[in-house]
């Protein structure tokens, strides 16, 4: 077996205790390498490369951009971390693995699934294994399966979203497991980063906020549009995935659909997501109907990610000090 990572071995090079969320269509080289460049880990789901072989080139890409940083610092970069999408519907997944254990990632997330059928072959490869859960009973399994550390989706979250308090959920969790928690949803700022970890995280997720980046691929409009936005703005529905979904309400009207009028779970013919190659006339989710989470309140320009962070920062440092938090 490879000498595996501890997170609190990983913790030590991080700026932050923050992940850059892994976001379909949102998350490319350039927002992952930059976030790992600038000390907060780096997330990507691997069905943003069209093949494994694509996969592949992102990888040596990222690893070489990373090394030159290394090199010209002399300080250690944050970890890239590949997310796994473990639901059955994704047809590539064994694929994506093999690509993923040539390569040895320091951490990996899976996500929509149980992560039963990885984990061996990852902790093998010396990856740590994170599982993305929305429910107590999930947060079981998954420990019981093999998962190093849990990332819970609560409500708010962008993306297939938890619709557990983020409060309520961290303690229930934690009252059964001493490993990694991150919380996923809501985390707008250093101030609410900082919270998360007096709630008893070891980390966060950061989604919403990341896709209005320069460096996100997220169309421009998409990026203007959450900074016109608030978290009145986001609703949550089954229509588009047929799991609950926190989606930006003018990017349905402007779909051509009436929010508060959407047919139940699942029941929109708007396109796939997996196949992101195929370009049709048809509006498609995620492509032109478009996600986001309650911290859209709190994108309010579209920064750099270095400059998204150096704030994070100073907010996380501020919140740290008696009455130093942000009013
Ligand atoms: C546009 C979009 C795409 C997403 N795609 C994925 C994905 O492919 N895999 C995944 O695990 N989570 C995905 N998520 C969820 C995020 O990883 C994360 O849980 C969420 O953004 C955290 O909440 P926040 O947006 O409030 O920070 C997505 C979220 C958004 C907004």
């Amino acid at each position: 077996m490879a000498q595996q990572t501890t997170l609190a071995g990983l913790r030590a090079r991080l700026r932050l205790p923050l992940i850059a969320a892994p976001m379909f269509l949102v998350s490319g080289i350039e927002l992952v390498s930059t976030a790992c460049a600038n000390g907060v880990i780096g997330a990507f789901p691997t069905v943003n490369c069209r093949t494994p072989d694509e996969l592949d080139g992102w990888l040596r890409e990222i690893e070489a951009r990373l090394a030159r940083v290394a090199e010209a610092t002399g300080e250690a970069v944050a970890p890239v971390c590949p997310n796994l999408i473990v639901h059955r519907s994704n047809a590539r997944l064994q694929d994506d693995l093999a690509v993923l254990l040539r390569h040895r990632p320091e951490l990996v997330i899976t996500s929509v699934g149980s992560p039963a059928p990885v984990i061996r072959p990852l902790h093998d490869a010396g990856a740590i294994v994170l599982a993305d859960v929305a429910s107590i009973r999930h947060a079981e399994r998954a420990v019981e399966a093999g998962a190093d550390g849990l990332v819970l989706l609560t409500a708010g979250a962008g993306g297939q979203t938890g619709w557990l308090n983020p409060f309520a959920f961290v303690r229930a969790v934690r009252s059964f497991f001493a490993g990694p928690i991150v919380l996923a949803g809501g985390i707008s700022d250093g101030v609410a980063l900082r919270a998360a970890e007096v709630l008893g995280c070891d980390l966060a997720y950061m989604g919403t906020k990341f896709i209005a980046t320069r460096e996100s691929v997220a169309d421009d409009r998409y990026k203007a549009m959450l900074v016109d936005s608030s978290a009145d703005d986001i609703l949550l529905t089954s229509a588009f995935t047929g799991l609950p979904t926190s989606m930006l309400k003018p990017s349905v009207v402007a779909a051509g659909l009436d929010p508060e009028a959407l047919p139940a779970r699942g029941a929109i013919e708007i396109g796939s997501d997996i196949d992101i190659g195929a370009r049709e006339a048809r509006p498609k989710r995620w492509r032109d109907v478009w996600s986001a989470g309650h911290a859209t309140s709190g994108v309010t320009d579209i920064p750099t990610v270095a400059a998204l962070i150096a704030r994070t920062v100073d907010e996380y440092r501020r919140a740290g000090q008696p009455s130093g938090a942000a009013r």
